[in-house]
């Protein structure tokens, strides 16, 4: 090697070295709390949106031996069925696109043998109830869903349908503006600023049942149809009304048994208007969910997102120690990142945070869920025969209610599994009441979601004014996995214009999606 060439061999050396301290320096650590559908999109967007540059390792945290948090299954009689969030929405653009990336399959709504019957039961008897075919014969569950149809019209009036129909198209069209391309919409620093933005505040500083007297809906409607489905049970049979043609699907009277947990918030129409209309959005046609289990979502992204995960760590406190914050779990590890996200509702946990955050006090919603193998007892609800009751029982606001919904998800040769879902526990008493035989019976308490209350208040998108970040502030306008997931999305934006030091996001450090669709696609 003659002088000109180590020369040369030295500069390279140097700018390797220069290189690898530059990578060094800017490559930020980020720790997420949780691996539920939030966590797993903010690692997703971050690695979508960034290089390695910019974001060096993510590691998730969880403090189960699972990961994927709300999004569960259960296991009965050998069959596996949801147990926390369940059905998605046609619309709901980031988690389908997920199923797409991840080569999930998505799953129509069960078809049931014959056709689903719906009762509205109020603790002492049923106030509602579908007309039940009981024909395979595609024309007469026709008739029955005409003949249906027209009790319902009867019933609530066809303009009060109408405009619940209105009012839920409405909401999500402006929801659709948060999939705009990043030109077109701005890096949001706070709830109200990103609900403001989408024409969604004014929704959440209102009750549901304000908002609909509003439009104008007649108030029984509001009392038994929209309380129904906020408590989770309805299918698009009797929603039919406003939808009075078929469209693709031939025949909407043989929907299945899990399309009837809808977006659930076991919670009263002084929920707010936003959190409503998401709820109610779940009575739509096409609904789907993940073949094999939502969970999966969140399975996947953190797979293909470089993430390091640490099942079974709980995290209880992060520190801030000047450049870096200091996350220390129960196992006794303690780690260092640049940035932390907070991907759970803290409203029922103990982190100390160094220094204290203060966020607005909000309570969780429980709601219990429970899977029975047997049989209902016809008595209880004063019917003479099982195929008297309906396969749905959906209820309204009453104080001597047990249960907010039973609905069966599957029938066997002999008997049945039922999902019961309940504001308070179901105790065995109650339930050797409510059912004359019980073979296999699984609880489930879910800290679901909050309970919701207008006008709402938000914790901040960022909790100490540094790195510290909370993307379930936005679960107070409404909780569901794609909220969780365009929550997320912004979140991972926010981190990356404010690493980068700009209010506004344009840094060159950030891969620019806008206007190149076809890589985005190709991400995908
Ligand atoms: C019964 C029920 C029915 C529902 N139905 C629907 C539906 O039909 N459609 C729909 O879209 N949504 C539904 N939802 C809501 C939906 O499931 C949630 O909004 C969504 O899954 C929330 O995801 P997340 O990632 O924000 O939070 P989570 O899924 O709660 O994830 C948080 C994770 O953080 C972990 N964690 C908490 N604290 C710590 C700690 N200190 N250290 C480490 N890890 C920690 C938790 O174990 C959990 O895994 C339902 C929810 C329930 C409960
Ligand atoms: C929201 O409410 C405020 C005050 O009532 C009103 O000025 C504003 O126009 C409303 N915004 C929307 C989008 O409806
Ligand atoms: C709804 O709110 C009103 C007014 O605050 C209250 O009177 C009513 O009891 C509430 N209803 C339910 C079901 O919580
Ligand atoms: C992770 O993803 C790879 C493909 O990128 C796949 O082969 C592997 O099975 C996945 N692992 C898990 C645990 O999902
Ligand atoms: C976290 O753990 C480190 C190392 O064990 C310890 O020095 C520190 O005091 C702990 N912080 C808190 C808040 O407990
Ligand atoms: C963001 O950038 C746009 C144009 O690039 C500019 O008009 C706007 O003022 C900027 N906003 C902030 C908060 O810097
Ligand atoms: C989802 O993917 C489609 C096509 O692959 C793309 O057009 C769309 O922008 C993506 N949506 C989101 C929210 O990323």
């Amino acid at each position: 090697m003659n002088k000109h060439h180590r020369q040369i061999a030295s500069l390279l050396f140097c700018t390797i070295l220069l290189l690898l301290h530059s990578l060094h320096a800017h490559a930020h650590t980020v720790c997420i709390i949780g691996s539920g559908i939030g966590g797993a999109s903010v690692a997703h967007f971050l690695r979508r949106y960034s290089d390695p540059q910019t974001i060096g390792q993510i590691t998730i945290f969880e403090r189960n031996g699972v990961v994927g948090g709300r999004m569960a299954t259960v296991t009965i009689a050998g069959e596996t069925f949801e147990a926390g969030g369940s059905i998605l929405h046609p619309k709901n653009y980031h988690v389908l696109n997920y199923t797409k990336y991840l080569n999930l399959q998505v799953k129509a709504p069960k078809h049931a043998d014959d056709s689903l019957s719906l009762g509205i039961w109020d603790g002492h008897k049923f106030v509602y109830k579908t007309l039940n075919s009981n024909s395979n014969l595609p024309i007469v569950q026709r008739f029955v869903s005409i003949a249906n149809s027209i009790v319902m019209l009867l019933r609530y009036g066809v303009f009060s349908l109408f405009r619940m129909s209105s009012f839920v198209e409405a909401m999500l069209s402006k929801f659709l503006r948060y999939y705009e391309d990043f030109g077109a919409r701005p890096v949001f620093e706070s709830v109200e600023e990103m609900l403001k933005w989408a024409g969604l505040y004014n929704l959440t500083t209102r009750t549901l049942g304000e908002e609909l007297v509003g439009v104008g809906l007649s108030p029984l409607l509001i009392q038994e149809l929209v309380t129904l489905l906020l408590h989770g049970a309805i299918d698009r049979n009797t929603l039919q009304v406003y939808e009075p043609f078929p469209r693709e699907s031939p025949d909407p009277v043989e929907w299945g048994c899990e399309v009837i947990t809808r977006i659930n918030y076991g919670q009263s129409v002084n929920i707010s208007g936003l959190a409503g209309a998401v709820s109610l959005a779940g009575s739509g046609g096409g609904l789907w969910s993940v073949g094999g289990g939502n969970w999966q979502m969140a399975a996947g992204l953190i797979n293909r997102s470089n993430v390091e995960l640490h099942l079974h760590e709980e995290i209880e406190s992060v520190s801030y120690l000047g450049d870096v914050y200091e996350l220390n779990s129960t196992k006794g590890g303690s780690y260092n990142c640049q940035v932390t996200v907070v991907a759970t509702p803290l409203d029922e946990l103990n982190i100390l945070f160094n220094p204290e955050i203060s966020i607005p006090p909000r309570k969780l919603q429980h709601t219990h869920a429970t899977f029975v193998r047997g049989l209902l007892n016809p008595a209880y609800f004063g019917l003479e025969a099982l195929s008297d009751i309906p396969e749905l029982v959906g209820t309204i606001e009453s104080a001597d209610l047990s249960f907010s919904s039973i609905s069966v998800l599957k029938q066997h040769d002999k008997d049945m599994t039922y999902k019961i879902f309940s504001r308070e526990p179901m105790s065995d008493a109650l339930l050797d009441d409510i059912f004359s035989v019980r073979v296999e019976t699984i609880k489930i308490n879910w800290g679901a979601y909050p309970h919701y209350q207008a006008p709402e208040k938000y914790a901040p998108f960022i909790l100490d004014g540094n790195h510290v970040y909370y993307v379930n502030a936005f679960e107070n306008a409404a909780s569901s996995m794609e909220t969780s997931a365009v929550a997320a999305e912004n979140i991972a934006r926010l981190i990356l214009s404010r690493l980068s030091g700009q209010d506004n996001y344009s840094s060159p450090n950030l891969k620019s999606f806008t206007g190149d669709s076809s890589k985005m696609h190709s991400e995908l």
